[in-house]
């Protein structure tokens, strides 16, 4: 490559920089959330602190799906039937706002509901650079941000092209996450990304029959976990089948079972979260 070409081509990743920065600006905040398992709730967790960031706390809320291949988040909210709005002629995405207060975007609102979406990684980087310079957010207090589990496209273009305050790590109390959430603070600190902290999901749940507490992966472990890599516990979720029964019936979990032990587990997790971004204004 020329000298020249080299520059032009760093003088189009900087004009793509500064208008993903101008389509932020007024969104305070920006969460990842992450983990390097498949399965262990990112999405389930993801949907509903944003729920529970608007119901809790009347905050302004932006979610956005970066997952390429399995876009879930509208479905996983609830709420799948509002869509995006598109001014062609500005270029512009006005995402879905599923909720007074909660606006969505997902490759999901693109795809046909069968239709496997086929995107190799230079395509799949810039469509979600596209999807972040042509969306207008408007006025956010927080942008909560879902991958798909590991390391690979989607989490490294978004922390490329977005300023966040930090990485939440889902995990699940089985030893196989374990592993997977060591390698998710090693990405981090290879980064430079700080860890606002671990969530530890499906850590436990109650016998619809004699209100016992079970834990269906065995003892907790997230906390200790935590500790040792020093990095906040921001708590344990407990595995609801009200979730699923929400997402079935249509219903945002959060709006649907405002009252019920495990939203105010969720309520607990986002005022840490809120502490901890607060502490960083
Ligand atoms: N706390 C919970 N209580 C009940 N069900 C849950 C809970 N967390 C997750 N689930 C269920 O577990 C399944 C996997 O959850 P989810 O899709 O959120 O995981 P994920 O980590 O986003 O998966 P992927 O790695 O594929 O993106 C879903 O069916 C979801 O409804
Ligand atoms: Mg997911």
């Amino acid at each position: 490559m020329s000298e020249e070409s080299g520059e032009h081509v760093e003088s189009a990743f900087e004009k793509v920089k500064v208008e993903i920065e101008n389509r932020l600006k007024f969104v305070n905040h920006k969460v990842a959330i992450l983990s390097n398992k498949g399965g262990v709730g990112k999405t389930t967790v993801a949907v509903n602190l944003a729920a529970a960031f608007v119901a809790f706390y009347g905050m302004d809320v932006a979610l956005l799906d970066v997952d390429v291949h399995g876009p879930n988040v509208p479905k996983a909210l609830g709420l799948s039937n509002v869509i995006p709005r598109v001014d062609e002629e500005k270029n512009v995405v006005y995402p879905a706002i599923v909720m007074p207060r909660l606006a969505v975007m997902s490759m999901y609102y693109m795809a046909k509901d069968d239709d496997p979406i086929v995107l190799r990684g230079p395509l799949k980087t810039s469509y979600i650079s596209s999807v972040l310079q042509a969306t207008d957010w408007g006025r956010r207090d927080v942008l909560i941000a879902d991958f798909p589990p590991g390391t690979g496209d989607e989490i490294l273009t978004f922390l490329q092209e977005v300023p966040v305050d930090g990485i939440v790590i889902v995990t699940a109390p089985d030893p196989l996450s374990e592993l997977d959430v060591k390698k998710a603070i090693n990405f981090s600190k290879m980064l430079e990304v700080e860890i606002l902290g671990i969530i530890e999901n499906m850590s436990y749940m109650r016998c619809p029959h004699c209100e016992e507490l079970i834990e269906p992966f065995g003892e907790s472990i997230g906390e200790e976990m935590a500790n040792k890599v020093d990095v906040p516990f921001l708590g344990r979720l407990p595995f609801d089948p009200n979730i699923s029964r929400s997402v079935r019936e249509g219903k945002p979990f959060i709006l649907n079972y405002l009252d019920s032990p495990t939203a105010k587990e969720f309520e607990k997790v986002t005022k840490k979260i809120l502490a901890i971004l607060t502490a960083k204004e």
